[in-house]
């Protein structure tokens, strides 16, 4: 028996949303973008103009919530407003997927996790990498001894963004900076190679004249002896990576968060032998579209096995240490 398509009501009109919006409309039968909400009634007009004539557009984030057709909202505002319009969406008993980084601090994401719970409703942040099935080909490689015991991860996630110091990126009232923007990726994966949170961190950052972090490296180290290193930037041209390196060989990673359809692959290094690649066949699904159906899968859950509300929690507080080590403070952000 067909299910009816989950409704999706998208939260601002900026570039995710749009791309998110293409993921919705590729055809899958089970999704269907019914609304946009944004500030600027002109904006939502054309981009329900963009995704189909049955795409109904209102002039602010609240007349979104109060559409009753909309079941599911994605929150694709900037950082700063992550937990107040999730708060707001699920209070009024709507599914939430929130873009990365959930919230600017833990405690924000203490009360939208609280508001999701008492309302029995789905919240899920939105790293679309983690949708991804290669990653249990990965585990299966690790846990079959191809690389011995796991000791050693790096991961990195660097981009030139430009230097407007008005963007979102170098604001730090945005929750801008480094960290925030693409730091929290491998932060995220280092946690989830590791499956544990971090005993101890320590970050150091290039601070910019806008006082966001620009570029930031650190260290987390796991319960088990594994230590995690990271380099984030949002200034710097460089190819995103990571790797896992064991007692007896080490394991490249390509594209670590892209998440390109069609095939992605693994290069295991062994200690004692030549270097085997090792690709890993998906079935096409585009990573947005694969993502929305990530929440669809999951939705009666209330949350996603590849990305838990402990797993946000834990990563909203090691992003806050690293944070602070780096030396960036919100505004009006008290010192502990
Ligand atoms: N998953 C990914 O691959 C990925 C990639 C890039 C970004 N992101 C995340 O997605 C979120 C949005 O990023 P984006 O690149 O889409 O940003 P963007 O293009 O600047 O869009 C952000 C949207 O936020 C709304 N907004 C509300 N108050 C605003 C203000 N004071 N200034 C500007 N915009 C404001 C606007 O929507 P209206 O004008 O319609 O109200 C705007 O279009 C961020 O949290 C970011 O971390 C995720």
């Amino acid at each position: 028996m067909a299910t009816a398509p989950l409704r999706w009501g998208i939260m601002g009109t900026g570039n995710i949303a749009r791309k998110f919006a293409q993921g919705l409309g590729q055809g899958n039968a089970r999704l269907e973008l019914v609304a946009v909400g944004s500030r600027h009634a002109d904006s939502a007009a054309a981009f329900a103009r963009e995704f189909g004539p049955h795409v109904r557009a209102h002039a602010s984030y609240q007349a979104l919530l109060e559409d009753d057709q909309v079941e599911v909202v994605y929150v694709s505002l900037l950082n700063h407003l992550h937990a107040e319009w999730s708060v707001k969406a699920l209070a009024r008993g709507k599914h939430v997927l929130c873009e990365k980084p959930a919230t600017m601090t833990a405690r924000e994401l203490e009360g939208v996790l609280a508001t999701a719970r008492a309302n029995r409703v789905f919240f899920m942040e939105g790293f679309l990498y983690r949708c991804h099935p290669r990653w249990a080909r990965l585990r299966e490689l690790i846990a079959d001894g191809a690389i011995g015991t796991l000791r050693l991860l790096q991961a990195s996630f660097c981009f030139d963004g430009g230097g407007r110091a008005d963007g979102r990126l170098l604001t730090l009232a945005y929750g801008g900076g480094a960290l925030m923007d693409v730091g929290c990726y491998p932060i995220s994966w280092l946690r989830w190679m590791a499956g544990a949170e971090p005993v101890a961190t320590s970050c150091s950052a290039h601070i910019g004249e806008t006082g966001v972090d620009e570029w930031s490296g650190g260290q987390l180290l796991f319960p088990d002896g594994v230590l995690g290193s990271f380099v984030a930037s949002i200034r710097v041209a460089a190819p995103p990576g990571a790797a896992l390196h064991g007692s007896r060989g080490w394991i490249e990673v390509t594209e670590p968060y892209r998440c390109t359809p069609g095939s992605s692959a693994f290069i295991v290094h062994p200690q004692d032998g030549p270097p085997r690649t090792v690709v890993v066949e998906d079935d096409g699904t585009t990573r947005y579209t694969r993502e929305a159906l990530e929440v669809a899968d999951h939705i009666a859950d209330l949350q996603s096995p590849v990305m838990t509300w402990a797993d946000s929690l834990g990563q909203a507080r090691t992003l806050d240490a690293l944070r602070h080590q780096a030396g960036v403070r919100w505004p009006g952000e008290p010192e502990e």
